[in-house]
């Protein structure tokens, strides 16, 4: 039976607060076109042939990477812009110290001048999406005006999107927040549009009190796809401080046992320390009857049920990974994930129409076509892949994700894990002694910069509980905001800090990593059911060597007792720098921070 294309202008919403938007921010930024995202297989096929036919899009080798596409962005669009990215609060001191602040009406004077005709000559798509599965009680809705088609396509992998929600729109059942988005970059009539338009001058601005976003200049990742850091994290945090949950920059996975019993974690790590590998991790050969399943690899929302037990929910659909480093050895559940129906952006393009990125296999290519266009040979100086290249797959095809990843109701939540990478100091494992150590724990973690992120080599900045780009208010109110979780629950998940990046004097990594992680995870989830064995020291709870299930790796006591150890020596400067951070959040910091900072002082011994 032949039917009739859809009119993409029509909207699907009869919201009147939505139509009424649409049309003044059509009115504002002048596209040439509307069109409401429906979210549908036909249309996601017809956007990605248009940008195959505009030069964004390549359509990779579909026999060996079915549905799946290439993309190259300009290479001043390569990453998230935090020094672009603002937090507009009424109050300057609302944004707190590590947040750009910006007069919200000096700042939307200058949106409205940014966006004023920015669309012109592009079409305006209307993106309705969830955050969370459609419907459930801890999934929030948003809408995003974008011109971007790429950005369409990845959202549509990245959450869950198009007629469904509106449906759920016109229930009005949720507060929707509006998210503004446009490249930057107005057409003139008859002019060639770029293969990735954006700008040079980029805002990534955020209003926490009207729970607002408007992103300008870029296409890339998070500074583009709103759903991910901007709502999930930036401003989901003030709803979450607001209403009582938590919005975390954190994987969850659930660790199931020989039993049959599975038992929840989620952890946080800054950016570029593994994250996507643990959540996917697969347990050592010697791990019999042991399954590690994937809930989500970044973010985290967390919230009470009305029996006072935290569960958390995935409020993505996909995953947004960094391509390098990812293997068949290092992670085979996302090689799985990202075979088919996956966008790759600056990674290499090989010449049988397949991708390739530094670390994908020991041999590279003879040769393929690097991240900026360019012919590439392996005796080159330069990447194929940009550090920062990613694929952007479905979670559904996770090997490994877990049956109850879209539950409406979340997973229960046992454990939090706290992480970075430090190569000096921070033991491989240890228990916070309870809830406010813990925050204490969080709230202190640090991580080493690494060269390639433009930082100094090795210089350790605070990230606590690795949100330090992405809390959307004071962070010394976000310490309180975990305080006073508290007092709401029942049972609080116990709480751990992981450090699988330590190195010894001759600066090789002591921890093998990987799968092995799998034995600091089966010691986490045992103390959280309150199974396994440990010891106190003056940091906190400790594993003794023979608490680790070490069948299947030879692994010396001594190795262990010198990735464990930690010297109050080098603890005086790692206090200093908790302190350093204190300073700069001083008049928001809550008492609990400074108790808990002098309790660690005195069961320290700093003399040795
Ligand atoms: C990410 C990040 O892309 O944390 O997930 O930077
Ligand atoms: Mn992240």
């Amino acid at each position: 039976m032949l039917t009739t294309p859809r009119d993409p202008s029509r909207p699907l919403s009869e919201n009147l607060h939505l139509l009424k938007w649409v049309e003044k921010m059509a009115h504002l930024t002048k596209p040439a076109a509307i069109h409401w995202v429906d979210g549908s297989e036909e249309e996601n096929a017809q956007l990605c042939q248009e940008m195959v036919d505009a030069g964004t899009f390549v359509r990779l080798n579909q026999e060996t990477w079915p549905g799946c596409y290439y993309a190259r962005s300009h290479a001043n669009d390569v990453a998230r812009v935090e020094d672009r990215t603002y937090i507009c609060s009424l109050s300057k001191d609302n944004a707190g110290p590590m947040n750009n602040w910006e007069d919200p009406f000096k700042m939307r004077k200058k949106l409205k001048a940014l966006f004023n005709g920015s669309m012109a000559g592009r079409t305006m798509y209307v993106l309705a999406f969830s955050m969370g599965p459609v419907g459930s009680p801890m999934s929030q809705i948003g809408v995003q005006l974008t011109d971007s088609p790429y950005v369409v396509v990845n959202t549509r992998i990245m959450a869950r999107i198009g007629l469904s929600v509106c449906k759920l729109i016109d229930k009005n059942v949720k507060r929707v927040v509006p998210c503004m988005h446009s490249v930057g970059a107005p057409l003139e009539a008859g002019q060639k549009d770029a293969t990735w338009p954006c700008n040079t001058e980029k805002y990534i601005v955020h209003f926490p009190e009207s729970r607002e976003i408007w992103s300008y200049g870029s296409g890339y990742g998070g500074n583009a796809l709103l759903g991910k850091k901007c709502f999930a994290l930036r401003i989901a945090s003030n709803m979450a401080r607001d209403e009582g949950w938590m919005a975390e920059h954190m994987l969850i996975l659930g660790v199931e046992n020989p039993q049959g019993e599975k038992t929840y974690v989620a952890a946080a790590f800054p950016s570029a320390c593994g994250k996507t590998n643990l959540a996917m991790l697969i347990p050592p050969a010697s791990f019999a009857g042991w399954k590690v399943w994937t809930v989500g690899d970044d973010i985290a929302w967390i919230k009470p049920d009305d029996k006072g037990k935290l569960r958390a929910i995935n409020p993505e659909a996909g995953f947004f990974g960094v391509a390098p480093g990812t293997s068949d050895q290092t992670n085979p559940n996302a090689m799985a994930a990202l075979r088919s129906n996956t966008i790759f952006t600056n990674v290499a393009l090989t010449t049988d129409g397949g991708v390739w990125w530094e670390g994908m296999t020991e041999t590279p290519p003879a040769e393929c076509t690097d991240w900026q266009g360019n012919r590439w040979t392996p005796e080159m100086a330069t990447k194929a892949a940009h550090p920062n290249a990613r694929f952007t797959a479905p979670a559904s095809q996770c090997p490994t994700i877990d049956p109850a990843w879209e539950d409406p109701t979340g997973v229960p939540l046992s454990a939090i894990m706290f992480g970075g990478r430090r190569a000096e100091t921070i033991p491989l494992v240890y228990q916070a002694f309870n809830w406010s150590s813990g925050v204490y724990m969080g709230a202190t973690m640090g991580s080493e910069t690494t060269a390639a992120a433009g930082g100094v080599q090795g210089k350790v900045r605070r990230d606590p509980m690795a949100m330090l780009p992405f809390c959307g208010y004071h962070m010394g109110d976000y310490f309180r905001h975990w305080l006073k979780m508290q007092r709401n629950l029942s049972e609080t998940p116990r709480i751990f800090h992981v450090n699988w990046f330590r190195k010894d004097i001759a600066g090789k990594f002591l921890w093998p990593g990987f799968s092995e992680n799998m034995r600091i995870l089966k010691w986490i989830v045992d103390r959280s059911r309150v199974r396994a064995l440990a010891r106190e020291t003056p940091i906190g709870w400790m594993p003794r060597f023979e608490d680790i299930e070490w069948k299947g790796l030879d692994f010396p006591r001594e190795k262990f007792e010198e990735l464990q150890s930690f010297k109050g020596s080098d603890w005086i400067s790692e206090v200093i720098g908790h302190e350093e951070l204190f300073i700069q959040l001083h008049d928001h910091l809550p008492p609990e921070m400074i108790y808990e900072r002098e309790l660690l002082i005195c069961r320290l011994r700093f003399d040795e």
